[in-house]
C-alpha cells in the first residue's frame, strides 16, 4: 500500500506536525512506504493561473498542464493511498490546500468533458493520462474544537462533505475523514491526556491503513 502524503501546514511543530510524525512512525512500522508533498516546504504555488483558469473553463484538455502540477499528479498516481493531513482553518483546509485541488485536479485528469470516470481505473500509469483510483483515502486533519462540538454546529458534517464526497468523490475505493484534537473545548489537565490519546490515535491509523483499506 504505497501512501503519498499530502502536508499542509507551515511549520513543522504543534499538534498537526506531532500527528503526522506518528502517522508516519504507524506507516513505518506496518513497512508501508510513503511519500511526502510537504506543500509550504516546497513552496507549492496554489493560486490558479489566467492560463489555467482558461483552460478548466474551456475543458481543454490539450492545453499543456504545468510541470509542478504533473509532478503532484504522478506522485498520487505511484500511491494506492492518498493521506491529507492539515489543521482545520475556518472550517475547511488551508489555502494552500485549497489551491492545491484548484490547480492539480485538472479537466483530463481528475475530471473531463467525456467523463473520464470510464479512464479512471489502476492501470493508469503515474504519466497518465487521467487519474488512478485510490485504494484508500484517509483525511487526518486537526481542529481547535471537539468532534461533538464541530457535529453540533454542523462544521463536521460540512467538512467531511467538502473533502470526501466532492474533492475526492469517486477518486478513491475507501475515504475516511477523522478529526483529531480538540483542546478548546477542555480543561488544560484534560487536554494533557485527550493530546497524548490522539496521538496514540494518529499513530494507530498509520500502523493500520493498509488493512483499513482493505
Ligand atoms: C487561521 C486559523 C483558523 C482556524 N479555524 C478553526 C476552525 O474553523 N475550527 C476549529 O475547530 N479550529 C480552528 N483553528 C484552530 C486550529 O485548527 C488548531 O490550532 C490546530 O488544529 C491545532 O494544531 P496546532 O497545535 O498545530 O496549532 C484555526 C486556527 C487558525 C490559525
Amino acid at each position: 500500500m504505497r501512501t503519498h502524503i499530502v502536508y499542509a501546514n507551515p511549520t513543522h511543530t504543534g499538534l498537526v506536525a506531532e500527528v503526522l510524525d506518528a502517522f508516519c512512525a504507524g506507516l513505518d512500522e506496518a513497512g508501508i512506504e510513503h511519500t511526502l508533498s510537504d506543500l509550504y516546504a516546497m513552496g507549492f504555488n496554489p493560486v490558479l493561473s489566467p492560463e489555467e483558469f482558461a483552460r478548466e473553463s474551456a475543458f481543454d484538455v490539450a492545453a499543456p498542464v504545468a510541470e509542478d502540477v504533473r509532478a503532484e499528479q504522478a506522485k498520487l498516481n505511484a500511491a494506492d493511498a492518498w493521506v491529507f493531513v492539515y489543521p482545520v482553518w475556518w472550517t475547511d483546509v488551508p489555502a494552500i490546500l485549497k489551491g492545491w485541488f484548484d490547480r492539480v485536479w485538472t479537466v483530463g485528469y481528475a475530471y473531463g468533458p467525456d467523463h473520464p470516470e470510464t479512464r479512471w481505473d489502476e492501470e493508469v500509469p503515474a504519466d497518465g493520462p487521467g487519474i488512478r483510483i485510490a485504494q484508500k483515502v484517509l483525511v487526518l486533519c486537526t481542529a481547535g474544537h471537539s468532534e461533538r462540538q464541530l457535529r453540533e454546529t454542523g462544521c463536521y458534517q460540512a467538512m467531511e462533505t467538502t473533502m470526501l464526497v466532492d474533492r475526492i468523490f469517486t477518486r478513491a475505493r475507501t475515504k475516511q475523514f477523522v478529526v483529531l484534537g480538540g483542546g478548546a473545548d477542555m480543561t488544560r489537565d484534560e487536554w494533557v491526556r485527550a493530546r497524548a490519546q490522539e496521538i496514540r490515535q494518529a499513530h494507530d491509523l498509520g500502523r493500520t491503513l493498509a488493512a483499513a483499506a482493505a
